[in-house]
């Protein structure tokens, strides 16, 4: 990618989203014909070209578009993008009908990313997850929310978090940092129920406050279902975190229905993921206390299961972000928008919402949606540019990427396979 930075006006903008439906048409707030200047790393205006302000001092770098469509920079709100090893054996003997408990016993699973995650070096750990984010940038994506979660000790947790903290300073998306020790039970702690507690306590004795002290994330996510965290275990963690000031995500009613959405709501979690099992008391729950679904089409179509159907969270009025949950068991995929256009072919979902759930809704699901995820005035110049005319291209031209650029903080970088707009100085 190349990068230009100074006040920045892209102009002939055929099909600008916005994704706030009192700036345009629709609930994308679709406006034709349009323009968007960026000034530091702010949008100073985004809206029709016909109302563009003058611009006063300096000439802006200018963008022409030729037409093209512009949206908000895409965000990928759920990842577990930081680990070492590939799952492939696992794949394919699930293919051939191995049950988890076959490729468990076989040195696969989970536990099989977690033996070859603490084997890596960090700059190994770096290299895998740089080349991860930069697949991602390629395609629009300018936020990507990272997980830990392949560590499972105290300091395999910590150290990955600072990996991730690193690759933030270096990757060209912000990143947001979750912390995810309750992600399943290392082996140390499978050999008897007094293990498995202690490992609890680790998580919140040890593990929690170095992570709030260090400032290493955002938020804390607990994989409450059969086979990982119960309802209490996970409540003593999500407490705990709350209560350090950690923003709370929960993995819920992935594998079977077990009311951690329920959980989820009752505690103020921002978010609840996956959520294909959910009960109608899971539904209401989300509803009355605002939580976000973070739907993973992905992850539900490798493990050949029914996708999450979007009818049920619509009909409750819950918000509705799609993410990639990209990790090597259930979801090996950078392509958010493939995971968008899943939802929409096989999961109920409209187009319109599809383009709210990989922008304004995964804003949302991040807390984020007071600096991102909309363009208008104020909001941080975050675009991704696509060679489309129409907004729907982005999930009828489903499997291709179609990003040629992304702006980030008001710095366009140009995706090296697309074809360059042309850029001139001056409007
Ligand atoms: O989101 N559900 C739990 N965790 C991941 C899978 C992790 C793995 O299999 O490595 C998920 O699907
Ligand atoms: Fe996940």
């Amino acid at each position: 990618m190349s990068q230009f930075s100074s006040s920045l006006l892209l102009r002939n903008v055929g099909a600008l989203v916005t994704c706030d439906p009192t700036l345009g048409a629709g609930p994308v707030g679709l406006v034709r014909d349009a323009a968007v200047l960026c000034v530091g790393d702010r949008i100073e205006y985004a809206g029709p070209a016909a109302h563009l302000p003058r611009v006063l001092g300096e000439e802006p770098l200018t963008l022409d578009l030729d037409g093209c469509l512009v949206t908000p920079g895409l965000i990928d709100c759920h990842t577990h993008l930081v680990f070492a090893g590939e799952r492939i054996d696992d794949f394919q003997g699930r293919l051939a009908g191995d049950s988890y408990t076959q490729i468990a016993a076989r040195g696969g699973g989970i536990l099989s990313t977690v033996r070859a995650t603490r084997a890596a070096s960090d700059d190994d750990l770096m290299a895998l997850a740089t080349a991860r984010i930069e697949a991602a940038t390629a395609q629009g994506i300018t936020t990507i929310e990272v997980k830990s979660g392949y560590g499972l000790s105290t300091p395999d947790e910590l150290r990955i978090l600072e990996v991730i903290r690193r690759l933030s300073r270096q990757a060209l998306p912000d990143l947001v940092a979750t912390f995810m020790g309750a992600h399943t039970f290392p082996a140390e702690a499978r050999v008897d129920a007094a293990a498995r507690a202690d490992y609890v306590e680790e998580i919140v004795r040890e593990m929690l406050p170095a992570v709030a002290t260090r400032k290493l994330a955002r938020f804390c996510d607990v994989f409450i279902d059969t086979g990982a965290f119960t309802l209490e275990e996970g409540r003593r963690v999500l407490s705990q975190a709350r209560t350090l000031g950690l923003g709370l995500k929960v993995h819920a009613e992935q594998i079977s229905q077990t009311d951690a959405a329920v959980l989820a709501a009752e505690l103020g979690a921002i978010s609840a993921e996956h959520l294909e099992h959910i009960s109608e008391a899971g539904l209401e729950a989300m509803a009355r206390a605002g939580t976000v679904a973070v739907l993973l089409p992905g992850a539900a179509l490798f493990l050949r299961d029914e996708l999450a159907r979007a009818e049920r969270f619509r009909a409750h009025g819950i918000p509705m972000a799609v993410s990639t949950d990209h990790n090597p068991g259930t979801s090996p995929t950078s392509n958010l928008l493939l995971m968008a256009q899943l939802q929409v072919l096989a999961g109920g979902m409209t187009l319109d919402e599809a383009i709210l759930a990989v922008t304004w809704n995964a804003a949302r699901a991040l807390d984020l949606h007071e600096d991102r995820g909309a363009l208008r005035r104020g909001m941080r110049a975050d675009l991704a540019l696509f060679r489309c005319r129409d907004p729907r291209e982005l999930i009828y031209r489903f499997g291709d990427s179609h990003c040629t650029g992304i702006v980030k903080d008001g710095a366009y970088h140009r995706v090296e396979s697309a074809r360059p707009w042309l850029l001139t100085r001056g409007s």
